[in-house]
């Protein structure tokens, strides 16, 4: 064998074990985000094949080319770009393939035991559903009653699937209920014995919590959002409202799995009401969503409900139900007539949730169809808090409608009323420094407003910069909650966006944290305030920016 052979021989061999490890490690991913979730002893043998095949298909390559380019006199440097150029290639196309592919069903197909969690039914006095998924399709079988040590055995039905729903009804009000999945069931849980309490049938004093974006993608985001979770569970709140993109993509049996590894250390004790967002919407995962979350939906297109907790109403709106960022005129119509009817049932306090950015300063866009709806409709019905996530910090608006001289419509006529705002994205996902924040280019839009003083329509121009990366919190103590420092934006410091005064922006900070809505004083006192997940309250520089607000009525 002569040098030149032994060179073939083990660039050749190189290229074989190089071939090995890249379509190895690309089907393990793949196996563990779409296919595992099929047939597993299939996708072995499919993961052998294709291991196989790949290293194969590479040194024929690497055959071909090194015989062509020594007939072509092709040099070493474009024999070796051409066999990356066929390692990368190749997977991207099969991966692409796969994610265009048809949607997995978890209830058909999933592979952990994950759960359980607890939701509201049609009525959160009186009904409840009990949702666990099983890696195994199985029959539904629990344990339940109002104490620890008498619980009966219940099954429910014969459906032998991997996600399982157990509907509770003429339950009583203000009740705790103690429940236990069957000796099968292990999930990731410091205890197998759960319990919820029904919703009060009068006023009592109770305690919300809202978390946003938690999209695990994998270990870090893991950690954040169970940082995240655990403040959650040391709260004890009455239940949990979520803001959408709880799952970095819905379509992904895997990716609910990372979703399920969190907000179960909560949601197993307390009932979890959440919004949908643009991830738990991708690739045809809102089919997933509506199946993990039985709630009372308005309509069988679309993702949107409400619930009256005490002399609360709270309204779940879905920014996506006509397609791409966009709602369906019916879901307007609904919530509008959805807010009379609460009101006309005595219900005193009216909070919206969704998902979409309706203000920010951070790297997202301002949904202005859903500003120039829900912003006018907000003052007329005195809403009395709207939350949203999608930008993945938290920042807060106090927006009098018309004060800046502004309207959406020449026939709105302004109540004058305080609208207060807040997005809250920063339940465990990269924040918003990872998106650019502080280094975007600066953001032009031009807006069609109604002004007041001149009695006609006119563009206005609003240019959102980056902001400062000088300023940040040094708190040793809340750095943790942020991928870096604490970073600010108070506008009465420094501005950077010249829409800040149309709309009233007040305050924002970029960290994880959850919010806290408490109701008490028989009803007639709301409390809303923001928390790192310690649970110390955001203060914002200098402690000058408490981020707590009491109303009364
Ligand atoms: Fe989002």
């Amino acid at each position: 064998m002569n040098n030149q052979q032994r060179r073939n021989i083990t660039i050749t061999v190189f290229s074989f074990l190089i071939s090995l490890i890249f379509f190895g490690s690309f089907t393990y991913f793949v196996i563990f985000t779409r296919i595992r979730t099929v047939y597993p002893w299939l996708i072995s043998l499919f993961s052998v094949i294709w291991i196989g095949l790949g290293g194969l298909f590479i040194w024929l390559g690497v055959y071909t080319i090194r015989t062509l380019s020594s007939r072509l006199n092709v040099g070493k440097r474009t024999f070796f770009a051409l066999g990356l150029i066929l390692m990368v290639i190749i997977p991207i196309g099969e991966y692409g393939g796969l994610a265009l592919g048809p949607v997995f069903h978890v209830d058909e197909l999933y592979y952990w035991n994950d759960g359980p969690y607890v939701t509201f039914g049609k009525d959160p006095q009186t009904e409840m559903t009990i949702s666990w998924l099983t890696k195994t399709a199985s029959r539904t079988e629990i344990f339940f009653g109002t104490s620890p040590d008498n619980m009966e055995k219940i099954t429910s039905d014969d459906l032998r699937n991997h996600l399982h729903h157990l509907y509770l009804t003429d339950l009583t009000p203000n009740t705790k209920y103690y429940y236990k999945i069957n000796k099968n069931f292990v999930a990731d849980h410091e205890s197998d014995t759960f319990s919820f309490t029904t919703a009060p049938s009068s006023n009592k004093d109770f305690k919300v919590i809202l978390v946003g974006d938690m999209q695990p993608t994998w270990f870090d985001t893991l950690r954040t959002g169970e940082l995240v979770a655990r403040g959650i569970v040391a709260e004890n709140p009455d239940f949990v409202i979520q803001l959408g993109d709880l799952a970095s993509s819905g379509d992904m049996a895997q990716i609910w799995h990372f979703t399920m590894m969190n907000f179960p250390l909560y949601a197993a004790n307390t009932p979890f009401q959440t919004t949908f967002g643009n991830h738990d919407y991708a690739g045809g995962g809102d089919v997933n969503a509506r199946m993990l979350f039985p709630y009372d939906y308005a309509a069988s297109q679309g993702l949107y409900y409400s619930f009256d907790y005490g002399n609360a109403h709270f309204i779940s709106v879905d920014n996506f139900d006509a397609g791409h960022y966009e709602m369906s005129d019916s879901q307007k119509v609904w919530v509008e007539t959805d807010i009379i009817d609460a009101k006309s049932r005595g219900q005193k306090w009216i909070f919206i949730s969704f998902h979409h950015t309706i203000f920010t300063t951070g790297t997202s866009g301002q949904n202005w169809d859903l500003q120039s709806w829900l912003v006018p409709l907000a003052d007329k019905y005195d809403v009395d808090g709207i939350f949203f996530g999608h930008d993945h910090h938290y920042e807060h608006w106090n927006y009098t409608y018309g004060s800046s001289g502004l309207l959406y419509n020449e026939t709105d006529t302004p109540s004058g009323n305080e609208t207060h705002y807040w997005c809250s994205g920063g339940g465990g996902a990269h924040l918003e420094v990872d998106y650019g924040v502080l280094t975007h280019s600066p953001m032009i839009d031009q807006r069609m407003f109604y002004n007041i003083s001149s009695a006609a329509y006119e563009p206005i121009t609003v240019t959102r910069d980056p902001w400062n990366s000088s300023r940040y919190i040094d708190s040793t103590e809340h750095k943790i909650y942020a991928d870096g420092e604490l970073y600010y934006h108070a506008p009465d410091r420094e501005s950077y966006a010249t829409d800040n005064e149309i709309y009233g922006y007040q305050y924002g900070e970029q960290t994880l944290h959850y919010m806290k809505l408490e109701i008490s004083n028989s009803g007639n006192t709301c409390t809303i305030s923001a928390h790192y997940p310690n649970g110390d309250l955001l203060t914002g520089p200098d402690g000058l920016y408490h981020q707590i607000w009491t109303f009364t009525k």
